[in-house]
């Protein structure tokens, strides 16, 4: 059955992954999107509206023209460092902007919400995997805010009936293996695209954050998860909350861990460049490890993640990578 669905933040790296992902499974994407991090044509041949989940008029008129079956919510200011240094943007973006189409969404009658939520919600955890239930205690402004609307929406379910799955994404990366989008910020502070754009020589070499952290090698450890895997499992949440009620949490990850040297010597290995690299010092905000059980998405979403090998995932980065003439 095709779903008209609003993809707030349809333009960026991962909602537009998605856009592409709606339309190949039939179904009809409505882009929402500010642009102030997005790239208009990442979007392709779907339906563009331009505007800011802070302005509620904006929000009204579109769920005016259109009847949406669901939403999907990709629009949020998502770095760990900035959101240390300026958390206004953050509550104000995250949050409030959350409000916002929550309360658009209710007035015109939409029930149904997909909500990019992260790992930074499990903020420094001592597990070395971590499942739904593991205490979510964030430690930067970044993971507070996306937490906020998690609780948001469980009260949204209670008191309106509201459907929502909350997806914590760990560490997004890879771009689609058909081409044409990928991973592209400005400035970009992400691992895996730095430690390309320093193997095509496009900045000063890679910077390591730390490598004083309580982890095998002293570098920070995460969960890298392709972008094409967290499309699938939008894909399966939009089908949950056909026959599910409440709103729901899941992980997304592999559960697998890699160092920021393992995935330096990875992309050594893929691209076949002697990458350089400098040692600098921690940056606020960062956990020495997020790695995710996403035992509960396998089995209540029926997702499975397709690049489950860390090669494979910086291939797919670096073909895009390599293809853009900057
Ligand atoms: N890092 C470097 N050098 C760089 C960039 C990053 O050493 O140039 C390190 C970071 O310090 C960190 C690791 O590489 O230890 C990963 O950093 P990213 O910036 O790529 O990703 P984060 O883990 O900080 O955050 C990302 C998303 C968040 C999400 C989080 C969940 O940006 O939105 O993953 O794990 F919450």
């Amino acid at each position: 059955q095709p779903q008209k669905v609003l993809v707030c933040g349809g333009a960026g790296y991962i909602g537009s992954h998605m856009v592409r992902a709606l339309m190949r499974a039939g179904h009809l994407p409505v882009v929402f999107d500010n642009l102030s991090t997005g790239h208009l044509e990442s979007i392709g041949q779907a339906e563009f509206v331009r505007g800011d989940l802070l302005d509620m008029q904006a929000l009204r008129r579109v769920f005016g023209e259109y009847c949406f079956d669901a939403v999907m919510h990709f629009s949020a200011k998502s770095l760990v460092g900035e959101s240390v240094v300026h958390p206004a943007l953050y509550y104000t973006n995250n949050v409030t902007g959350t409000c916002n189409l929550l309360e658009a969404m209710r007035e015109s009658g939409v029930g149904r919400l997909v909500f990019s939520s992260t790992a930074a919600v499990y903020g420094d955890p001592q597990a070395p995997v971590i499942a739904e239930d593991h205490p979510c205690l964030p430690v930067n402004p970044y993971g507070r805010s996306k937490l906020m609307v998690e609780t948001m929406l469980a009260d949204h379910a209670a008191a309106y009936g509201l459907r929502s799955v909350s997806l914590r994404y760990f560490n997004a990366a890879g771009a689609d293996e058909d081409g044409g989008i990928g991973e592209a910020h400005s400035p970009e502070t992400h691992l895996l695209p730095n430690v390309l754009l320093a193997a095509l020589g496009r900045n000063d070499g890679l910077k390591i954050f730390g490598d004083d952290y309580t982890t095998p090698d002293g570098t920070c450890v995460r969960d890298y998860i392709h972008v094409t895997d967290l499309c699938s499992a939008h894909l399966a949440a939009l089908e949950y909350m056909t026959l599910h009620a409440g709103a729901a949490v899941f992980n997304l990850g592999n559960g697998n861990g890699f160092s920021v040297r393992e995935i330096l010597d990875a992309a050594c290995r893929v691209t076949g460049v002697d990458i350089p690299f400098t040692v600098e010092g921690r940056r606020a905000g960062d956990p020495p490890m997020l790695v995710a059980d996403a035992a509960r998405a396998r089995t209540a979403l029926g997702w499975t993640p397709v690049y489950t090998d860390i090669d494979r995932i910086i291939e797919t980065a670096w073909r895009w990578h390599s293809d853009q003439r900057y």
